[in-house]
């Protein structure tokens, strides 16, 4: 059998470019009431509704939760938009969000306000170059996390999120398999570790959370002795192990409701604050720290595609029908496969239950 080294793919993140990440000008007060009110009434007169993800504005959030859409992790996401009647899907998020709803839904029209929002796990696993590495691996079960394109789900047996890859995973070792995953090395490595299972690890990671750094943490941790830490699995090991709770964006924000402490330090995406305040309002919330003093800090704890997402775009994508996600039909058929195991997976498990360390 060929041998193919595991590639690695240089992303370049939006704020390193000439002019940096698209910058969105603060509203004023009149402005923002006003586009507001514009999305509302277009969500009615257009028959759709918005799915936004936490990491996106708080705006944003509050829009979906009152004309009834909803704000959630990526499984949630997807699982709404599937069993909602309306017509037309608004993805807030970013492209693969938006590319998991047309896969599911190839009825509806999926809406993004931009299609600039990209993930850098989704560009850091072409499938140009993890289709053949797939092939040189034949007796491996390909499993990818949802941050990915139509094409690599499509090469995929099994799509998970971070809210179920841990049960996934044990389930196919259950059944005697040995994984090859892709694209995020730092969620593969925790999935690796807690379920035993032989995983063969493509080398992406998240330029927002790979970030976050160990020993700021403690040294945070160390001046709030009674505060837990709640981490994303997109973390770099050194952070998990530190980790009181690691989990997906809805467990996290379900931990730091149900957990008795008052302080809690936050390594994931800025964007989950607010509904983490609003789940726990009398709560403390600090963000982990994400480089030593002076360091540049280029994705400081906010995901520079997720931030594309806002108001005037929103509207305006709404108005216009423009930013509509397309997916190849022969390419959606084969993604819908690995696409609807996880869905069906998840049937019936409770996807907000998350597990907090247990000092020995
Ligand atoms: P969740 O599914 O936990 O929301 O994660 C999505 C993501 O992109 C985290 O960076
Ligand atoms: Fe992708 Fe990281 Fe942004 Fe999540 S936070 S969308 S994993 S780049």
């Amino acid at each position: 059998m060929t041998q193919i080294d595991i590639p690695i793919i240089p992303v370049q993140n939006p704020r390193d470019l000439p002019g940096g990440a698209v910058e969105i000008a603060p509203l004023g007060t009149e402005r923002r009431r006003e586009l507001i009110e514009r999305i509302k009434n277009l969500l009615r007169e257009k028959d759709a509704v918005l799915v936004a993800h936490y990491y996106t504005d708080a705006d944003i959030q509050k829009i979906a939760d009152e004309t009834g859409g909803m704000v959630a992790d990526s499984l949630e996401m997807a699982r709404f938009g599937n069993r909602h009647p309306a017509t037309t899907l608004v993805v807030a998020g970013v492209r693969f969000m938006g590319e998991t709803a047309k896969i599911l839904n190839p009825e509806k029209r999926v809406l993004m306000p931009t299609l600039e929002a990209e993930c850098s796990l989704d560009l850091g696993c072409p499938a140009d170059q993890f289709v053949p590495f797939c092939d040189a691996h034949p007796d491996r079960t390909v499993v990818v996390y949802a941050n990915t394109s139509a094409a690599v789900k499509a090469r995929a047996d099994w799509v998970v999120t971070s809210s179920i890859a841990v049960r996934v995973v044990s389930h196919l070792l259950d059944q005697g398999e040995s994984i090859l995953w892709a694209p995020d090395k730092y969620l593969g490595s925790y999935v690796q570790q807690v379920t035993g299972a032989d995983m063969l690890l493509w080398q992406g990671s998240c330029v927002v959370h790979e970030t976050f750094k160990a020993k700021e943490l403690a040294a945070l941790k160390a001046l709030h002795a009674d505060a837990a830490i709640l981490v994303h699995p997109e973390s770099p090991q050194s952070v998990i192990d530190m980790a009181d709770v690691v989990g997906s964006t809805t467990q996290l924000i379900q931990a730091a409701h149900d957990l008795p402490n008052s302080t809690f330090i936050v390594a994931t995406d800025n964007g989950i604050f607010y509904k983490m305040k609003q789940s726990a309002p009398h709560k403390t919330f600090l963000e982990a720290p994400t480089a030593g003093a002076g360091a540049t800090c280029h994705s400081c704890a906010h995901c520079p595609w997720m931030e594309m997402n806002a108001l005037e775009n929103l509207a305006a994508a709404l108005e216009s029908g423009d930013n509509e996600i397309h997916v190849d039909e022969a390419i959606r058929r084969k993604a819908l496969r690995s696409t609807q195991r996880m869905i069906d997976f998840s049937q019936g498990l409770d996807t907000r239950r998350f597990y907090a360390r247990v000092e020995a």
